[in-house]
């Protein structure tokens, strides 16, 4: 088989078999395909596109590339979550613990963060003396155990689209719907749960900025996973502006321990309970959605969602008391009110400038091998369609300043980021559509 055949025939938009596919990832994986073929292959494919057939062996080449996890040891159905990526997205934190409250095994490897979007592994080191790594007998034997474990994604995940990401993030063809699709999808294979819950971010803070496009990269992935024997649901969400109201990693994981304790704010918490009660019933814990949501809300409001939080983070070496006393996290020798010029509604939160702005502070990675400040943030106080009053707090600025701290520039950014009119506001959606 002859590399630059199968470049040409996709170049002319031919369909690549199961076989010919393998040619190119095996190659490439081991080094006998140079990146130039390769990228030549990927923009044959951002023009031309895949089939479904082919989007579904491209995902199971790249999940068979490196270490598979098996998960069969752990008794029920386990189901993992994927989120897009956005701003103040701190679900993951919140459904581990609440899920296995409700019966539901969640193994679940997650990564840190880059650019303006923050990482959940990032997020649990903000907890003193929590392990984000373990080996794979430590982290079964705590599902098995507790019920929920978060780790950092393992050494030999999917090496293929590690390099395939790599190579399309500087030869323009990251933007490929199933490239995108089978990237997300063949981690999520080789990561070994039964079911996956897919959210799909929307708007001006997402990769997808169209409802349209989140939409074509939705079915795109749940059809992969139907193709391949993992039931598949995505639930397409907003983030026209941050999902909850903190960003960084100490107050994002403060804002999680509030919404499972039943406080919180109503976006967070409400996204929580529509992707919770989706992995509730496809773990076979509920028979529907409404039955779902009450038994989630009822573990919230017992107190057992947070207890396992608790547990989980005792078993992972964390000290539980940042439960009951989130200042145990580290946290910041300032605070910076941004307050509104003048009187109207919330028209406008840019996500991704506040997400820019907590970097800016230091609680995010400009480059992958920057040093994070787990205590600093922003928390907002004001939502799309809020109205507001000049002199009123827009934003709490959390900060340690110091050497390349952009106090002034991170301010500049929030205000960027907020838009006030004079007209009424609808508050936007928080759910758009959900694929199944
Ligand atoms: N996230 C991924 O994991 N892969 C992509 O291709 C895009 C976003
Ligand atoms: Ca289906």
């Amino acid at each position: 088989m002859r590399t630059v055949d199968l470049i040409q025939k996709k170049r002319d938009g031919g369909e690549l078999t199961r076989e010919e596919i393998a040619h190119l990832i095996r190659g490439y994986t081991s080094g006998q395909i140079p990146d130039y073929q390769i990228s030549a292959w990927a923009m044959a494919v951002f023009f031309r596109g895949m089939t479904d057939r082919e989007t579904a062996d491209l995902t199971l080449e790249m999940a068979r590339s490196g270490d598979q996890m098996d998960l069969s040891a752990i008794p029920g159905i386990k189901v993992d979550k994927h989120s897009t990526g956005g701003v103040g997205d701190t679900t993951t934190l919140i459904l581990a613990p609440l899920l296995a409250s409700a019966g539901v095994p969640v193994a679940k490897m997650s990564g840190r963060g880059l650019g303006h979007t923050g990482g959940t592994i990032d997020k649990l080191e903000a907890i003193p003396g929590f392990q984000v790594e373990r080996t794979r007998e430590e982290f079964l034997d705590q599902v098995t155990r507790v019920g929920a474990a978060v780790i950092g994604q393992s050494g030999n995940i999917t090496p293929a689209d590690k390099k395939l990401y790599g190579l399309r993030d500087v030869t323009a063809t990251v933007n490929s719907i199933p490239l995108i699709a089978s990237s997300v999808m063949s981690k999520k294979i080789a990561a070994g749960a039964d079911a996956i819950v897919l959210d799909v971010k929307t708007g001006k803070g997402a990769f997808m900025k169209t409802l349209e496009e989140s939409i074509q990269l939705a079915q795109a992935m749940v059809g992969i996973g139907t193709e391949v024997g993992r039931e598949t649901v995505a639930v397409i969400t907003s983030m026209n502006e941050p999902l909850g109201m903190s960003i960084g990693n100490a107050l994002e994981v403060k804002e999680a321990i509030e919404v499972l304790g039943g406080r919180g704010h109503a976006s967070l918490k409400e996204v929580s309970l529509v992707l919770g009660s989706y992995m509730l019933v496809l773990g076979g814990k509920a028979s529907d959605l409404e039955e779902a949501r009450e038994s989630l809300k009822a573990r919230i409001e017992d107190g057992s969602a947070l207890r396992k939080f608790k547990e989980m983070i005792e078993a992972q070496g964390g000290d539980s008391s940042v439960v009951d006393d989130p200042s145990r996290m580290p946290g910041a020798a300032e605070t910076v009110e941004v307050k509104a010029e003048a009187d109207g509604y919330v028209s406008s939160v840019e996500a991704e400038e506040l997400g820019l702005a907590a970097m800016l502070l230091g609680a995010g990675r400009a480059t992958k091998e920057s040093v994070i400040d787990l205590g600093v943030g922003l928390v907002l106080h004001k939502r799309i369609g809020d109205p507001v009053k000049a002199g009123e707090t827009l934003v709490t600025l959390y900060a340690n300043p110091g050497d390349g701290i952009e106090l002034s520039a991170a301010e500049q950014k929030i205000r960027r980021a907020y838009t006030v009119s004079e007209a009424p506001v609808e508050k936007p959606p928080l759910v758009y559509a959900v694929i199944t």
